[in-house]
């Protein structure tokens, strides 16, 4: 079956292409690569081009015979929203519904939306279960709520077929280190304390669910669509959280050197614990992690990261020191864990 995947060229949506294919599906990768890498784009074609361009995404829809769409366009650095509400509005809503009013004119009716544990906010009590209530902290996590919200009512009036998935904090690389993260500005504690620990980077973060884990849950939940299954917001994590100190142990264990670490404050406002309950994934798509342990994660990470230096396997070039925050990109600075902070830094004269 053909897939539409928006966003395809980035760090999940390549891992998902690959999963699709295995799955004997098509995808048909739709990205304006203003994040995403041509070279991530290795199963099924690449259309380049940005998703406010609704001609272009009617006509994609209708050459390709697309049937359904699994869509992880968006910004998504949780800090940089705040200071730019109106882009992060603009990209991860207006032209989500853009993207639904082409899909529903076509008749393609089933979605899989890439949700954020940022739609929760605080967490008032941990493991997080899909019906903690959403209130968001962020304009990100913002933009990725009032997309759910749609979703729901468009499965109401219009019949649209839809599943949220609610990633925490996706990590690791394909095992068949095929494909893996390059994010730029890199923003994620462990590809930035692999970086730190092979003298490539600076500086640090929390709580893991391996990418290809996360690529499989997006081919079940298509399944499910097309099975007949009813529309539902799904979390998926490990229901474990790592700390930052056993994500470094776990990185200096796996690369044999030192990860240089700073104490630092814990920002503020920053949620302590961010855990998932996957129960439901698990109950609903028979979904189990295979891959998220914590030495897995950092091995494949590993393996990506010595192979590819940041910006190398593809045109984009540059990092800068920012730090994550709950699996998506943040604040620029040093953070948080469960009491106390941690800055990774470069080894002297490596920065
Ligand atoms: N990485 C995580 O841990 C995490 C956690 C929760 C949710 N998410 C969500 O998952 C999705 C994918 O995340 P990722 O880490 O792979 O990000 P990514 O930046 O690697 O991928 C997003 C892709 O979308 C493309 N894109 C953005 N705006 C576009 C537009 N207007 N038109 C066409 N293409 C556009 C970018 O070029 C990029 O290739 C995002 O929606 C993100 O908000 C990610």
């Amino acid at each position: 079956m053909r897939i539409l995947v928006t966003g395809g060229a980035g760090y999940i949506g390549s891992h998902t292409a690959k999963a699709l294919v295995q799955a004997g599906h098509e995808p048909v990768v739709f990205d304006n690569l203003s994040e995403g890498h041509r070279w991530s784009v290795k199963w099924g074609p690449l259309v380049e081009g940005d998703l406010s361009d609704g001609a272009l995404v009617r006509q994609v829809i209708a050459t390709h015979g697309i049937k359904a769409v699994i869509h992880f366009a968006a910004h998504a650095y949780v800090g940089e929203s705040m200071h730019r509400p109106r882009e992060y509005f603009r990209n991860n809503v207006t032209n989500t519904l853009g993207l639904l009013d082409a899909m529903l004119e076509a008749g393609v009716c089933r979605i899989v939306f890439s949700s954020s544990c940022a739609t929760y906010g605080i967490p008032r009590n941990v493991p997080i279960t899909e019906s903690h209530p959403q209130n968001p902290i962020s304009p990100y996590g913002e933009s990725k709520r009032a997309v759910e919200r749609f979703l729901y009512w468009y499965g109401q009036a219009y019949g649209a077929d839809w599943m949220a998935l609610r990633y925490f904090n996706a990590a690791g690389a394909d095992p068949d280190g095929e494909i893996g993260e390059d994010h730029h500005p890199e923003t994620h504690l462990i590809p930035i304390a692999i970086q730190a620990a092979l003298g490539k980077r600076p500086f640090v973060e929390v709580d893991y669910i391996h990418v290809t884990d996360l690529a499989r849950a997006h081919v079940l939940a298509l399944h499910y669509l097309l099975g007949g299954g009813e529309s539902a917001a799904l979390n998926f994590g490990t229901g474990e959280g790592k700390s930052v100190r056993e994500v470094i142990a776990a990185v200096e264990r796996v690369t044999g050197h030192r990860v240089p670490v700073r104490e630092a404050a814990r920002r503020s406002g920053d949620p302590r614990v961010l855990v998932a309950n996957p129960a439901k994934a698990g109950r609903i798509l028979d979904w189990k992690p295979q891959y998220s342990s914590l030495d897995t994660i950092v091995e494949t990470a590993s393996r990506w990261h010595q192979a590819h230096s940041p910006g190398v396997a593809g045109p984009d070039q540059g990092v800068s020191g920012w730090v994550a925050q709950a699996g998506e990109r943040s604040l620029p600075a040093t953070y948080a864990i469960s009491g106390g902070g941690v800055a990774v830094e470069p080894p002297p004269g490596r920065r």
